[in-house]
């Protein structure tokens, strides 16, 4: 439902992605695996509109995206977690996570139907709710950020390196909230990157290497 096909970004006129190929069947489960500044933020920004492709075209459903501008794009079920989590400090739990689906005017009976689904399938997200996002562990806020994308990701998710400083403990609970999510919600599309593929091999059906802003396949 997701893809790439010839995608070369730059930024600040320096080429950082080349030619990627990379599709997300529906449903599918897709790891994005690279080091340091392989280029896996870039392919997250690109598919999000965030960043525009010098050449390539973005495709949703196989029609062409490249032109949706980003809030479009969430509007059309495509969540997103980026590695930083940006979530407002002085805002709730409950409230950062309430925040996309609101600004894309759902009603209100189906953005509480979401929210109830968030919370049984991330129970731990529920007893953080009251709690303001700025007092909250790198953890948790990783956590946060993975309800705030199951909000508005009817059809995708995408989560950049979201076990990125997780401590072991946290991480294998990430680990099973996320085998959850495929069980409980099996038409939604993850892709998800990560530096070390051996945290997501157990999690994902297929693999896309990417260096130096090209994509091999595993
Ligand atoms: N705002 C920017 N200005 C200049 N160069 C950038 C910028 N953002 C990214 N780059 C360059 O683009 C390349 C890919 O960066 P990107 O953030 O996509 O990598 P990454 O795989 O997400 O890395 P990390 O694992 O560190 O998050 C890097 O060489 C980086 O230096
Ligand atoms: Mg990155």
């Amino acid at each position: 439902m997701l893809r790439l096909e010839g995608v070369s970004v730059s930024i600040a006129g320096a080429p950082v992605l080349r030619a990627v190929q990379l599709a997300v069947p529906a449903g599918g489960r897709v790891a994005l695996i690279g080091r340091n500044g392989a280029g896996k933020t870039t392919t997250f920004r690109t598919l999000m509109g965030l960043l525009e492709p010098d050449a390539g075209r973005v495709l949703l459903d196989g029609q062409d995206a490249t032109a949706i501008p980003a809030h479009h794009r969430a509007r059309l079920g495509i969540g997103y977690a980026p590695e930083e989590r940006r979530l407002f400090g002085s805002f709730t739990v409950e409230a950062n996570m309430l925040l996309p689906a609101e600004v894309l005017k759902l009603p209100r009976a189906e953005i509480n139907r979401r929210l109830e689904q968030v919370y049984t399938l991330l129970p731990e997200l529920k007893t953080l709710a009251p709690r303001k996002a700025a007092g909250l562990s790198g953890g948790q806020g990783k956590m946060v950020a993975l309800g705030r994308a199951l909000m508005v990701g009817t059809r995708a998710v995408l989560l950049d390196e979201p076990f990125q400083g997780l401590a072991p403990a946290l991480a294998l609970r990430y680990a099973d909230a996320l085998k959850r999510l495929k069980d409980a919600l099996p038409d939604v599309a993850i892709l998800i990157s990560e530096s070390n593929p051996e945290l997501l091999i157990p999690l994902v059906e297929q693999s896309f290497i990417i260096e130096r802003g090209e994509i091999g396949v595993a």
